[in-house]
């Protein structure tokens, strides 16, 4: 099995306050790992330091070059002046790769298509509600071609519909070779869901696998 994540005994730290505390856990290709826990319990710490974005305090993380990250929705910034589909082409590049190229656009034209929004391209950001914009930057994470991709909350806001779309999108990237790693507080976003590893979290600390 090809590993894609590797983290050991990872501490994170705000100030002196621990947020996780010891956690381990590895993902290999085709693997779906579901993060529980409570609001607070350090669900987005974890996956924010598996992203890189994050220094440990202790422990390491080793993990695949190919990764998208999809933050927590709170976390986008609504008001840049740009269409939905710029921002998804984003997701096609890397550093080092200047242009576009035609390719690019395809990839992110299906994207698009996949989780349904292909016709909001031209739209401002501003404009989409919650669920469109999150699904906007699920496509720009899936068109990178990830080998491990990281979603903090991405049921947030999906009615019924959309949900389907994006567990369908998921079992092709998984079956694809991508190992995913999905954070959610709410239990009942991955009822129904047979596939996959649960791990809860309780104050930064892995209580149940
Ligand atoms: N930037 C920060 N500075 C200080 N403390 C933080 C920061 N971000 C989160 N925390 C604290 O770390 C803990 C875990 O937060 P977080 O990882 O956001 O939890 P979750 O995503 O599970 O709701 C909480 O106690 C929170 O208050
Ligand atoms: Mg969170």
């Amino acid at each position: 099995m090809t590993e894609r994540l590797r983290l050991t005994n990872a501490v994170i730290k705000y100030g002196d306050s621990a947020a996780v505390n010891d956690v381990s856990l590895t993902a290999n290709a085709g693997d779906m790992i579901f993060i529980t826990g409570a609001n607070g319990s350090g669900k987005s710490t974890l996956i924010k330091a598996i992203a890189g974005l994050l220094p440990l305090s202790s422990g390491t993380v080793e993990r695949t070059a190919r990764m998208s990250y999809v933050p927590q929705y709170e976390e986008a910034d609504r008001d840049f002046p740009a269409r939905a589909g710029e921002i998804v082409l984003t997701g096609t590049q890397h550093p080092g790769k200047l242009f576009c190229t035609r390719s690019d656009r395809e990839r992110a034209d299906s994207a698009m298509k996949a989780l349904g929004v292909y016709e909001l391209a031209g739209n401002q950001i501003s404009s989409l509600s919650g669920g469109q914009m999150r699904r906007i930057m699920l496509a720009r994470a899936i068109c990178g071609k990830p080998e491990l991709l990281l979603l903090d909350e991405p049921c947030a806001g999906l009615d019924a519909h959309s949900h389907e779309i994006l567990f369908g999108v998921l079992r092709n990237m998984l079956a694809g070779g991508c190992a995913v790693v999905m954070v959610t507080h709410d239990i009942s976003d991955i009822d129904g869901i047979p596939e996959g590893r649960i791990i809860r979290i309780s104050a930064g600390r892995i209580i149940r696998q």
